[in-house]
């Protein structure tokens, strides 16, 4: 079984990941950016893994573009976020980001959360200005009406308080044994 990933990672969380992944599954890691979409149709596994920015996976809708039609065994979303991997979660994630919608299940497609890091030395102005906006919508909710807060409200602000690498090869264990590994680790 052949099996390739493709990602995007603006401050490299997700790359670190898939980096680690594309070892355990011996898998072709590919940016993105460079995709030529053709190569697609001679893998069996395809899985793509962004960045969640803004309740957005980033770069899914260009991943889905240019997967187009093509079929394949197995196909894998992972989001790579601040908050701890929770069912709602990951169910928000799927629906703000349609990812059922693009496919037309005739593709196994199977969808992952990893909690990624925050560096405020890897973010560019775009980002940091994202970020202080989302902050600070949160912040005001948090002085007005501090009952509304919700738990991913929380553990967006307590994500962002300081620099922090949540990356741990234990959370891509899943991902590898449903791709099909080759050294999962115990
Ligand atoms: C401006 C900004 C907005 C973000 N928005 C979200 C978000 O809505 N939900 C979430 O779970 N994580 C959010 N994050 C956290 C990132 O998803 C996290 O840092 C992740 O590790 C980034 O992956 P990357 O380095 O591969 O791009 C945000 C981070 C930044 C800087």
């Amino acid at each position: 079984m052949k099996s390739i990933i493709v990602y995007q990672s603006k401050s490299g969380y997700t790359k670190r990941y898939m980096e680690m992944l594309s070892e355990l599954v011996e898998a072709t890691l590919v940016e993105l950016k460079t995709l030529n979409p053709m190569v697609l149709s001679d893998y069996d596994n395809i899985l793509y893994a962004g960045g969640v920015y803004a309740g957005k996976i980033s770069g899914i809708k260009k991943f889905f573009k240019l997967y187009g039609d093509k079929s394949c065994d197995k196909l894998v979303i992972v989001a790579v976020g601040a908050s701890p991997s929770t069912n709602e979660l990951k169910n928000k994630l799927m629906d703000d980001n349609l990812i059922l919608e693009y496919n037309d299940n005739s593709d196994k497609l199977e969808f992952f959360y990893l909690q990624g890091g925050f560096d405020p030395d890897k973010l560019n102005f775009a980002l940091r200005a994202m970020l202080g906006a989302v902050s600070k919508s949160i912040q005001k909710k948090q002085r007005k009406t501090p009952e509304s807060l919700t738990d991913e409200d929380k553990s967006f602000l307590e994500f962002f308080r300081t620099a922090n690498d949540q990356t741990s090869i234990e959370q891509l264990i899943p991902i590898s044994k449903f791709i099909g590994t080759s050294s999962t680790p115990d």
